[in-house]
């Protein structure tokens, strides 16, 4: 059997068309590509690219200057960070959080919008392997070219499991049967209905959005599209620690905000939501409230809110 896309470019020793990443002794990471006869150079000096052709991964290489190179493939999280990007990419711990929570399988069928400079569709297909699809959509053609090389580039080569569409994603979206969308984009609500008609019942929703006014209006649309269940909502933070000595305590720096996720199921269709009418927490949709965009419900009186059965009031915990 053959392996799978990308495979064998992430083991073995190091040969030509490999990406390098090198880690200079201050911790200082400098990426590139092995090509037969160059050289690396660096202030510090230089080394030829023939050293490390043919030598394993965890090799320290030593330049001109004498100063030494720990020469690794850079991971998935290190090459998504390093290339060159059109637009923000899905921060490492957030794409963990996707690929685990919306429930990425081997085959899944993942449409996904939008695309910009490919880091989620690199996880995506991945994680969907040769036999899956990812048909990612994105707006405009000059990202939807950065994310083609950039997926490309970690591939070496094209995955027979992607399809990129330029466009707009609520007026071309035309897949059916779909496992799981993920949505990175500045207005999911816009793309619920085409959303809805291409998931299969029992189908994920996620959404990755940056804001908490972007958090509110898209999980209130989800509530008003009516072909979902309650949505969760939730963000995670990774804090690092610095472990030396008796000194063990938190980095003093950390990333505080990436953003927030939040994830629905598609319903069968023509079933109602399975929720229990009952009065919001008190303030919820009060004179106060104005609904996320200008419609949807005005007021508790109006239309009460709708929670899953047992879930605690203001929600159900991230996870
Ligand atoms: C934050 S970037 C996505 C980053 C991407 N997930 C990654 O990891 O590299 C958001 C992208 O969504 C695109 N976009 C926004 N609305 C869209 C829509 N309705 N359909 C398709 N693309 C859209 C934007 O052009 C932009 O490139």
């Amino acid at each position: 059997m053959s392996e799978p896309t990308g495979a064998a470019r992430r083991r073995g020793p190091f040969q030509v068309g490999d990406q390098v990443q090198l880690t200079d002794p201050k911790g200082r990471h400098h990426t590139f590509t092995l090509e037969a006869g160059k050289n690396f150079h660096t202030h510090k000096g230089s080394f030829p690219h023939d050293e490390l052709i043919g030598a394993p991964e965890g090799t320290v290489v030593r330049t001109t200057g004498n100063t030494a190179y720990l020469a690794l493939r850079p991971l998935l999280p290190d090459y998504v960070l390093s290339m060159p990007r059109g637009a923000a990419v899905v921060y490492p711990k957030d794409a963990g959080q996707i690929l685990s929570m919306a429930d990425i399988f081997p085959g899944a069928r993942v449409v996904e919008a939008g695309v910009g400079s490919g880091a989620l569709s690199t996880y995506l297909l991945r994680a969907v392997g040769d036999l899956g699809m990812v048909h990612s959509y994105e707006r405009r053609a000059d990202f939807a070219e950065i994310a083609t090389q950039n997926v490309r580039r970690y591939f070496g080569g094209d995955h027979p499991a992607w399809r990129l569409t330029v466009g707009d994603l609520q007026d071309n979206l035309d897949d059916t049967d779909v496992d799981r969308v993920i949505l990175d984009m500045l207005a999911p609500w816009e793309c619920l209905e085409a959303v809805s008609k291409a998931l299969v019942p029992g189908g994920m929703l996620c959404c990755y959005v940056a804001t908490t006014t972007q958090m509110a209006r898209t999980v209130e649309a989800i509530r008003e599209h009516g072909t979902f269940n309650e949505p969760t909502a939730w963000e995670t933070m990774v804090r690092t620690w610095h472990v030396e000595g008796l000194a063990v305590r938190p980095d003093h720096r950390m990333i505080g905000h990436t953003g927030f996720l939040l994830t629905a199921r598609r319903l069968a269709d023509g079933v109602e939501p399975p929720l229990r009418r009952r009065r919001p927490s008190k303030g919820s949709y009060g004179e106060d409230y104005t609904p996320p965009g200008g419609a949807g419900r005005k007021s508790a009186a109006d239309s009460p809110a709708a929670v899953p059965e047992g879930a605690a009031q203001g929600g159900e915990p991230a996870s």
